[in-house]
């Protein structure tokens, strides 16, 4: 197993060119078994996740192959299991995307429930009960998720709250379903959006992604066709940190500017000047030492929890206290701990975490515990004195795209070594 070793303050100078998002790349290649013909994806981000997705779709029996350009291509025609195994969905909750394509498009499904993960329960139940309200047989044994449908049948589906995934899951299955489908209180994530309008490309008939309540009109079928993967919002939120935490200077390239409207006002709030254009971002820091920022996580368009424990990062060395609150997962604050390891002034307190900024940071072994804990202890590794080694970085290679070689050329001190 790897490890990070980071010889931290090192203000961060460059360029740096963002990935495709996983949190999208993920539904489009689930979505992918649901045409009759070829689909091919661009902008593909090199992830774990991604490999895992195409291990589960490849054993499903989907012909898969990348070409020289890293485009990948998957024909769906010769799919003859509905099946994802625990071993893979335990090591990728987001396995359940495939759930509502399989059941609209074979009319089965055997999926394992994912159970609990780092950052808290993770139910699936708004999932089940709205595939139910589609007239799916929902059976729940030995862990799995057993389902079958004659046709489903468009509903109108009323979320308790925004679910991401369960929003992708409910559209995907609607696309093929009789009649109308609507979706109330939808999720508004730019990835649902880039979700939908792969399936429109394919012939689906959605309208209202981007607001909370989507429209499907279900299709007998859908045409395979070309998409190119939105780029990453999450990637370009923890490369700027990376760039304030260092009091650095950096220019973010291939990102879409609006969909971190948040995370940049909030970067101002704590001192970087930031200047956009649709798809770049420089960031300023003028070797300053952040000011602290509060932060509330909540639904797009509000703070993303996945920029959680980065913020959390950049507020432990900022010039004062600080809170931070996270509204969607119970459990998000493991990093908290570690970064209390490296000298961090951190007490959480039920779903709040109260920072009280010190000078700085000093190296310490730590390790990663789920995906954006991993990237927050990489920044924290980037401002301390002496040397930081991270361990599990498995959990780093899930979601960052060659996180190491971009911190590189941004001038970041960083190593990956074998354990
Ligand atoms: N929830 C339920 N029941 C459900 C579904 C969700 O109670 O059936 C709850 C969750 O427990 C949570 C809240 O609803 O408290 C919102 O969870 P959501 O369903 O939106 O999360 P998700 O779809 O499982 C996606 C991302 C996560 C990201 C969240 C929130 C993917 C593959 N994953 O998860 O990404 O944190 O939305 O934005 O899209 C990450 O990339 O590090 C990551 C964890």
């Amino acid at each position: 197993m790897d490890k990070l070793i980071i010889k931290g303050m090192n203000p961060l100078r460059g360029e740096v060119s963002v990935s495709g998002a996983k949190n999208a790349v993920l539904p489009i290649l689930a979505a992918s078994v649901m045409p009759r013909s070829n689909v091919k994806i661009s902008n593909i981000p090199h992830l774990h996740d991604v490999t895992t997705t195409i291990d589960l779709l490849g054993r499903m029996g989907v012909s898969i192959m990348m070409d020289e350009e890293m485009n990948i291509h998957l024909d769906p025609a010769k799919i003859k299991k509905f099946f994802a195994p625990y071993d893979l969905v335990k090591t990728m909750r987001s396995s359940i995307l495939v759930l509502g394509p399989l059941l609209t498009r074979f009319g089965e499904a055997k999926v394992s429930l994912p159970g609990g993960c780092a950052i808290g329960t993770r139910p699936v139940n708004m999932h089940i009960k709205a595939l139910r309200e589609m007239g799916a047989n929902i059976e729940i044994s030995d862990g799995y998720i057993i389902a079958k449908c004659k046709r489903l049948k468009g509903a109108s589906i009323k979320f308790p709250e925004s679910s991401v995934t369960g929003t992708e899951n409910i559209i995907m299955a609607a696309c093929l379903a009789d009649g109308k489908t609507e979706i109330i209180n939808a999720a508004k994530e730019p990835e649902v959006i880039d979700l939908s309008n792969f399936l429109v490309k394919m012939g689906a008939k959605i309208s209202g992604h981007g607001t909370n309540k989507i429209e499907i009109e279900g299709v007998s079928e859908l045409e395979g066709t070309n998409y190119s993967v939105l780029p990453d919002r999450i990637e370009t939120g923890t490369f700027l940190v990376a760039g304030a935490i260092t009091g650095g200077k950096i220019k973010i390239k291939n990102t879409v500017s609006s969909h971190v409207t948040i995370i940049i006002k909030k970067l101002r709030e704590a001192g970087a000047d930031i200047n956009f254009t649709p798809d770049t971002i420089e960031l300023d820091m003028r070797g300053n030492r952040p000011s602290p920022i509060n932060i509330e996580t909540g639904p797009y368009p509000q703070f993303p929890t996945d920029m959680q424990a980065q913020i959390t990062a950049l507020n432990s060395i900022a010039s004062g206290s600080s809170e931070i609150k996270e509204n969607i997962f119970e459990n998000r604050f493991m990093h908290v701990q570690e970064m209390n390891r490296m000298g961090a002034n951190i007490v959480v307190r039920n779903n709040c975490a109260f920072i009280n900024g010190v000078d700085s940071l000093i190296g310490a072994p730590v390790m990663a515990t789920d995906l954006r804990a991993s990237a927050s202890l990489i920044l924290a590794g980037l401002v301390a004195s002496g040397t930081t080694e991270i361990g599990r970085i498995y959990h780093i290679d899930r979601g960052y795209d060659c996180i190491e070689e971009k911190l590189k050329q941004l001038g970041a001190k960083i190593e990956r070594v074998p354990m």
